[in-house]
C-alpha cells in the first residue's frame, strides 16, 4: 500500500539541523500547514495518511499529493499499529514524530481511539524507529479536561511525558477557522449571535500557519523541549462580542447581537442525556452539545491554578496574523476554511467538532 512521491528542493527558513520526519495528521488544517512549514524548513518529512482522507473522506491520494508537495506520502491506517509500522515506518529510521492527528468529530470512542491509542501505538513504534523527539499538537482546553476529548489528549500528554523522548506538547488557543462561522450570516445582513452577553469568554486566536511555524520550530528551539507549551496569537484577547463588533466595523455597519442564554444548551443537554438512555446513538450528541457549552463559557487563555481564572497576561503569544485580517480577507471573497461541522443549535443533533463556535 501507498507510494513516495518525489521530494522536491524546499524553499523557506532553513533549518540548522534538518532531521527525517515522521508526520502524522497531515491531511488536517493544522496538519497541513505544519507540513508545509517543516518541509520548507528543510526537513525529510514523510507524511503518513489515510487514502480517504479530508472531511468525509473527500481527498484522494493523487490531490493529497498536490495540497502536499515536496514530502513523501504514505498510505494506511494511522489508527492501526500493524499498519503504522508496514505501511507507515517501514521499519526505516526517524528523527521525530510531529502530530496533529485528532478526532474529527470529538466524540468520546473515536476521542480515545485517536487521540490516546493511536498517539500511544505511535509513540511505541517510533521510539524503536529511533525517534528521539515528538512534538504533539494538543489543546489549550486540555488544562481543565471535562470533556472525553480532552480526557484522552491528556491521557496520551501523560504518556508522552513519562516515555523518556523529548517532548514539546504544544496547546493552542483558537484557531481562526473556529472563529469564522457567522462571517457569511453577518454578511447576509443577521446579527451575529453570541452567550449572554458575548463577553462570557475571550480567546488570542492564532492563524494556522503561525501555529504551524511555532510546530515546526519547536524541532530546532531548546527552550521548546520538554515543554508543555500553551500558545495564542498576536494582539490582545477577545471576546466574542469583539469578533462581532470586528465584522461590523468592517462592514461598515451598525453591530448588532442576538444574545442567547447559556441554559438553552444545558436543556439540549440534558434532553440528550435522558435520551441517551433509550437510544444510545443520543450519548455522543450529548457531548456535542457539552462540547458547544463548554466553548461558550469557557476561555481559551492559559488558567491561572491559583486563583481558578483565566489569564490573558499569562498566555504567550506567537506570529503576526491577525482576526480582524482574516475576516477583511474573507469579507473580500478568500475561500471560507473548512470548519467540519459545528454550530450547536442547528447541529445538537447531528457531529459537532471540538473548538467550533456555538452560534
Ligand atoms: N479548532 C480550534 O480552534 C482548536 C484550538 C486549539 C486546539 N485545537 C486542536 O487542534 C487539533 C487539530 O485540529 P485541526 O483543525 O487541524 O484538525 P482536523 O483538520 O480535523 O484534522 C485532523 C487530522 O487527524 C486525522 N484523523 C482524524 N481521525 C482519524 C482517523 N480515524 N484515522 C486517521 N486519521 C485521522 C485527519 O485525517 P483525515 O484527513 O484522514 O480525516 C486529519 O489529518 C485538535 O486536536 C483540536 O482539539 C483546535
Amino acid at each position: 500500500m501507498g507510494h513516495d512521491t518525489p521530494i522536491e528542493p524546499p524553499g523557506g527558513p532553513r533549518s540548522a539541523r534538518p532531521q527525517r520526519v515522521f508526520m502524522l495528521g497531515g491531511t488536517g488544517t493544522i496538519g497541513q500547514a505544519t507540513v508545509r512549514a517543516l518541509r520548507d524548513r528543510g526537513h525529510e518529512v514523510t507524511c503518513f495518511v489515510r487514502p480517504r482522507a479530508g472531511p468525509h473522506g473527500s481527498l484522494h491520494p493523487a490531490t493529497i499529493g498536490q495540497l502536499l508537495p515536496g514530502v513523501a506520502l504514505r498510505f494506511g491506517d494511522p489508527a492501526d499499529a500493524t499498519s503504522l509500522a508496514r505501511d507507515g515506518l517501514r521499519g526505516e529510521r526517524f528523527d521525530a514524530l510531529v502530530s496533529c492527528l485528532a478526532s474529527r468529530t470529538g466524540a468520546p470512542r473515536d476521542a480515545w481511539a485517536i487521540d490516546h491509542a493511536a498517539h500511544a501505538a505511535a509513540l511505541g513504534l517510533a521510539a524503536q524507529a529511533g525517534v528521539r523527539h515528538m512534538v504533539l499538537l494538543s489543546a489549550i482546553c486540555v488544562q481543565k479536561p471535562l470533556l472525553a476529548f480532552q480526557q484522552a489528549k491528556l491521557a496520551f500528554e501523560r504518556e508522552l511525558v513519562d516515555s523518556g523522548i523529548a517532548y514539546s506538547i504544544v496547546r493552542p488557543t483558537a484557531f481562526f477557522k473556529s472563529l469564522s462561522g457567522q462571517v457569511a450570516r453577518v454578511r447576509r445582513g443577521k446579527p451575529f449571535l453570541v452567550f449572554g452577553d458575548g463577553t462570557l469568554t475571550a480567546c488570542k486566536p492564532i492563524h494556522d500557519a503561525d501555529l504551524a511555524d511555532y510546530l515546526a520550530d519547536c524541532l530546532d528551539d531548546p527552550a521548546r523541549r520538554n515543554r508543555v507549551l500553551p500558545i495564542g496569537g498576536p494582539g490582545p484577547a477577545i471576546t466574542p462580542r469583539e469578533q462581532g463588533e470586528c465584522l461590523f466595523r468592517l462592514l461598515g455597519r451598525a453591530p448588532r447581537f442576538r444574545q442567547m442564554p447559556v441554559g438553552l444548551l444545558d436543556g439540549v443537554i440534558a434532553t440528550l442525556a435522558l435520551g441517551a438512555r433509550l437510544l444510545p446513538a443520543l450519548a455522543d450528541k450529548a457531548e456535542f452539545a457539552r462540547i458547544g457549552r463548554y466553548y461558550a463559557t469557557e476561555s481559551m487563555l492559559v488558567l491561572d491554578p491559583r486563583t481558578g481564572r483565566y489569564d490573558a497576561e499569562a498566555t504567550p503569544s506567537t506570529g503576526s496574523r491577525t482576526l480582524p485580517d482574516f475576516y477583511a480577507a474573507l469579507l473580500a471573497g478568500a475561500d471560507a476554511p473548512e470548519r467540519g461541522e459545528h454550530a450547536v443549535f442547528r447541529e445538537a443533533g447531528r457531529r459537532a467538532r471540538p473548538y467550533d463556535e456555538a452560534p
